[in-house]
């Protein structure tokens, strides 16, 4: 089928794609299909959203991490990083200033440890950000594996959203990126918990790995859809030369830009099969291109991560190489942000949550 007449059919209704046609636009090659592609899944985002932006102020509490996945700078068994946990009060603090400033929504991510006192922190956390903030300030976790009863304590301790990517949804890939006691099948089992527990889900993978192929990535977008996920959140993979799947890798100019374009095409598609959902622009694609995050927006993307952790542990927190603003300021980086966005006509949602909206409209069809 020729592309126009795929985009047509996507537009009319959401998952209106078979595998063999989201395989078909994700292999797309022509500028001028890719340029379609984009200004539809854009013209979708205006329809659900309209041209707005809503942002979750991310905060890196810790890099201290249990795991050893194969392609993250601060698997456990790095032993050139250095460590770090912010305490609950820097953790406030910084979750003060995102509110004062109108940030509207805060995402809280560390490396994934599973302890009682891990829980109690992050329980203690939430309680304090939730006095100033009360209901009108978003919180959106990614702390990883837990069980459902840690998921349950911090849903009531006021978190609302979690963010848990399962990296790729084909268990053979699965297996080749991690260690053998790193396990798909609990991962897409804990995605089941938190929904049962109420929370806006989010998920998404890693785009263009080693070895990864299109017809994967068509699967990824189907699973999205088939688990019904509320928010996805994904970027391109980008190598770091102390972990095993990084470490002969280099990140060419050619490289970067296939990277980039692949993952700018995962989020027009997935926006054309999912249709209402919050697909946020990664910082994984400012690494790529100073401007990638805007241009994940153009593609269908409605939300973005500024980084407001405090610069000094930035550069401890780098999953991947060269990752942008390590020594920028917050208070630089939102003046930046502002005026880039306004550049592509597209406004920030000051003092908003920016909920999901396909979350709401599942809740009230189940009503
Ligand atoms: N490149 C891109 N993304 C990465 N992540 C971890 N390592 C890398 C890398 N080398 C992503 C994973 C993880 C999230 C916190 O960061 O998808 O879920
Ligand atoms: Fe830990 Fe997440 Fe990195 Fe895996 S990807 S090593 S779980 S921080």
């Amino acid at each position: 089928m020729n592309a126009a007449k795929l985009l047509d059919q996507a537009e009319k209704k959401p998952r209106n794609l078979s595998h063999d046609e989201i395989l078909e636009l994700l292999s797309l090659e022509k500028q001028e299909d890719i340029q379609a592609l984009f200004r539809a899944a854009y013209q979708i985002k205006l329809h659900w959203i309209g041209p707005f932006v809503s942002l979750r102020g991310l905060i890196e509490t810790g890099n201290v991490c249990e795991k050893n996945c194969y392609y993250c700078g601060i698997r456990k068994d790095n032993n050139s990083v250095e460590r770090y946990q912010l305490t609950e009060s820097q953790i406030v603090q910084m979750a003060r200033w995102a509110f004062d400033n109108h940030y509207g929504s805060l995402a809280l991510q560390s490396g994934e440890l599973e302890n009682e006192s891990n829980t109690k922190r992050f329980e203690s956390i939430l309680r304090q950000i939730h006095t100033f903030g009360k209901d009108d300030f978003g919180i959106t976790l990614s702390l990883g594996e837990q069980h459902l009863e840690v998921y349950r304590r911090w849903k009531e301790a006021g978190a609302h959203r979690y963010l848990l990517r399962i990296e790729t949804s084909d268990p053979d890939l699965y297996r080749n990126l991690h260690p053998e006691d790193h396990s798909l099948e609990r991962r897409i089992n804990c995605l089941y918990d938190l929904k049962s527990c109420g929370y806006q889900v989010g998920t998404g993978v890693m785009i263009g790995l080693p070895g990864q192929t299109l017809a994967q990535l068509a699967s990824d977008i189907q699973f999205f859809g088939d688990i019904d996920a509320d928010m996805i959140g994904m970027g391109p993979f980008l190598p770091h030369h102390q972990t095993p799947l990084g470490k002969t890798l280099q990140l060419t100019p050619e490289y970067a830009a296939r990277q980039l374009l692949l993952g700018l095409k995962m989020i027009a598609v997935c926006r054309l099969y999912l249709h209402d959902v919050n697909i946020a622009a990664t910082t994984a694609l400012q690494a790529l291109a100073s401007d990638g995050r805007e241009q994940g927006l153009l593609a269908g993307a409605n939300v973005i991560m500024p980084n407001i952790t405090d610069t000094a542990y930035r550069k401890n927190y780098q999953l991947y190489e060269n990752k942008p603003g390590l020594d920028e300021n917050s208070e630089s980086t939102r003046q930046k942000l502002v005026e880039n966005l306004a550049d592509i006509g597209e406004e920030i949602l000051w003092g908003k949550r920016g909920d999901s909206k396909h979350f709401f409209l599942k809740k009230e069809k189940e009503m």
